[in-house]
Order: C-alpha cells, then sequence, then structure tokens
C-alpha cells in the first residue's frame, strides 16, 4: 500500500484538490461551485395502507423509552426491515446518471419504498419534506432533494430508511456520478473502508468508543477528518433512540456492546475540515470550507461473537 503524506485543505494558490491543474481559489474554491439551494416538489403522498410511523402526521418524533437489547421478535422484524432498505438503496442508486435530479431519486425512493410495504422514515421526520437524503460533494448530511440535475464528477449519497413491521432500517452509500476525480474517489473509497473497520469494531463486552477509534485511526491516517457534529444512534421501533455512536474516540462512550443491541455506524468523513455550517433550511449540513465529503452507514446488530450487519440486500 502507497503511504501518503496526510493532507490538509488547499490554500487558495495552490494547485486544485480535484487534479485539474487549476489554482485551487479558481476550480473548487470558487464558491460558484459549490452546492446551492433548488426548488423542492410537494412533498409526496403515502397510500392509506403503509403503516405509519408515529410522527408521519405531525411531524414531531417524540423519545419514548426502548430497550437497548431488543427481544427475538424485534431483531427478526429488523432483519426483514434492514433488508428491505438495503434493497430501495440498491435500487434506487441503480438510476444515478448525469443528468437525473435528486426529486426525481427521490420519488423513486418513495416508490420503492411503498411497494416494499414501507413508510419512507425521513417523510415528515421532525418536519423533514421528502423520503430520501441526497447529499452531494461537500453535503455532509440531511440534504434535501430537490431540481437540481446530478451533473459529471459529482459525488452523490443517498441515505434510506423505511419503517416496516413497527421497525426502523437505515442504511445509506456514497456513489460517483459518471467520470470523478482520482481524489474524490479515494475519499469515497478510505470513508467506506472507515465504516467498515468501525463495523468489524463491534464486539460484545468492549466499550462504544472502540468503534470510533477504528474509524478514526483510519480516516485520518489517510489525511482526513472525521465529523463530530452527526453521530451513529440506536434505531429499532425509534428511528434515532438515545444510544450514541461516536466516530471518533471519546472516552464518553463508554457503554459496554451487549448482544441484542442494535445501532447504526455511519461515518461522515472529510477532505479538509470537519467542521459544519447549516443551510437556512435547518437541514442541509455543508463543510465549513467546501471541500468534499462521503458517507457510508449500516444498521447493525451486536450478535454472541461480533456483529450482524441488518441493511444489506437480498
Ligand atoms: N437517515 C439519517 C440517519 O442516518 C437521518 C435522516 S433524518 C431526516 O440518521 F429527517 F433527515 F430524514
Ligand atoms: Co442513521
Ligand atoms: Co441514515
Amino acid at each position: 500500500m502507497t503511504v501518503r503524506a496526510p493532507m490538509r485543505p488547499p490554500k487558495a494558490n495552490e494547485p486544485c484538490w480535484c487534479g485539474s491543474g487549476t489554482k485551487f481559489k479558481r476550480c473548487h474554491g470558487d464558491s460558484s461551485m459549490r452546492i446551492r439551494p433548488g426548488t423542492q416538489s410537494p412533498m409526496r403522498e403515502v397510500p392509506a395502507h403503509i403503516e405509519r410511523p408515529p410522527y408521519a402526521e405531525s411531524g414531531r418524533a417524540t423519545r419514548r423509552p426502548e430497550p437497548r437489547v431488543k427481544s427475538p421478535d424485534v431483531i427478526e422484524r429488523m432483519r426483514r426491515t434492514g433488508r428491505a432498505a438495503a434493497n430501495v438503496l440498491a435500487e434506487t442508486a441503480s438510476h444515478i446518471r448525469p443528468g437525473i435530479t435528486t426529486d426525481e431519486l427521490d420519488a423513486i425512493a418513495h416508490d420503492l419504498s411503498i411497494a416494499a410495504d414501507a413508510y419512507p422514515s425521513p417523510l415528515n421526520y421532525q418536519g423533514f419534506p421528502k423520503s430520501l437524503c441526497t447529499s452531494l460533494n461537500e453535503v455532509i448530511c440531511h440534504g434535501i432533494p430537490d431540481d437540481r440535475p446530478l451533473r459529471d464528477g459529482d459525488i452523490v449519497n443517498l441515505d434510506v430508511t423505511v419503517f416496516r413491521e413497527g421497525v426502523h432500517g437505515d442504511t445509506d452509500a456514497t456513489f460517483l456520478v459518471g467520470d470523478v476525480d482520482p481524489e474524490s474517489r479515494r475519499l469515497v473509497r478510505v470513508t467506506r473502508e472507515s465504516m467498515e473497520k468501525g463495523i468489524e469494531a463491534v464486539r460484545p463486552g468492549r466499550p462504544i468508543s472502540d468503534i470510533g477509534q477504528a474509524i478514526q485511526e483510519h480516516a485520518e491516517a489517510a489525511g482526513y477528518g472525521v465529523v463530530r457534529d452527526f453521530i451513529g444512534h440506536g434505531i429499532g421501533e425509534q428511528f434515532h433512540t438515545d444510544l450514541q455512536i461516536p466516530h471518533y474516540y471519546t472516552p464518553h462512550a463508554s457503554t459496554i456492546m451487549e448482544p441484542g443491541m442494535t445501532f447504526t455506524i455511519e461515518p461522515m468523513i472529510t477532505m479538509g475540515s470537519y467542521r459544519f455550517n447549516l443551510w437556512p433550511d435547518g437541514w442541509t449540513a455543508v463543510t465549513t470550507d467546501g471541500l468534499r465529503t462521503a458517507q457510508f452507514e449500516h444498521t447493525i446488530l451486536v450478535t454472541d461473537d461480533g456483529v450482524e450487519i441488518l441493511t444489506l440486500p437480498g
């Protein structure tokens, strides 16, 4: 393996990270290159026969007590729902190409969720207006689908969550749109590897901090940043429970993993600063320096001897 010098964000007059040979300030450092809010379509409808989570009408998800260690019955349902989420993600992603809008991808994910007898969990969750999160280039997470067409060279994260049989399954991945520059491809690869290292660190009897430690070591060795402000979460009958999974090392993540726990691992890795700004829409989180970021996510189950990924397609 080639060992690379750790990267730092480029300075204005240095060559752009994308390999164009142009100064960073005239290339991706130009704020006109940044993602901007587009126009959203009206909220989509969910047919009456689909079972809805409690927040679907009100838009308010109030947290209630939920066991961290799930019953065998809940685990069985989470296996089925997790597989459904993974299938929606894979099939939606198969439509990615330059020219398709993020709103069209939202419509596809929405319809596929319903065809799988599932409610698209993001829809009206704390008021989120769409069924899918689409996060492009410097968008860290929670991008709202709109009329922006994907462009050759973009990277796009699709984050799918579905609710079926009373439980949620949450999974995302970052995809390449057309011909993508080598540095962005490396970011996407290292981010996938970081998630995999985090999953490999899951082991009953060990603290949750092992997960973030593994992720941070891998991402920082590649010269990248680890986002602190968005973390993995307990999941089950609720989309987000109180269980927190940081993607960086902190001794506060001292909860011991137990067989039957279910949570997500979803590192967001950045080329430069790991700090975020929030758009006025209250959702879209972007890197402060406008440099690119990627994310991968699985919902997992802690087993007697390690881990089971619940969000694999099949
Ligand atoms: N799926 C995201 C996660 O991984 C949460 C999206 S919340 C939404 O936790 F409201 F934006 F959909
Ligand atoms: Co999640
Ligand atoms: Co997610």
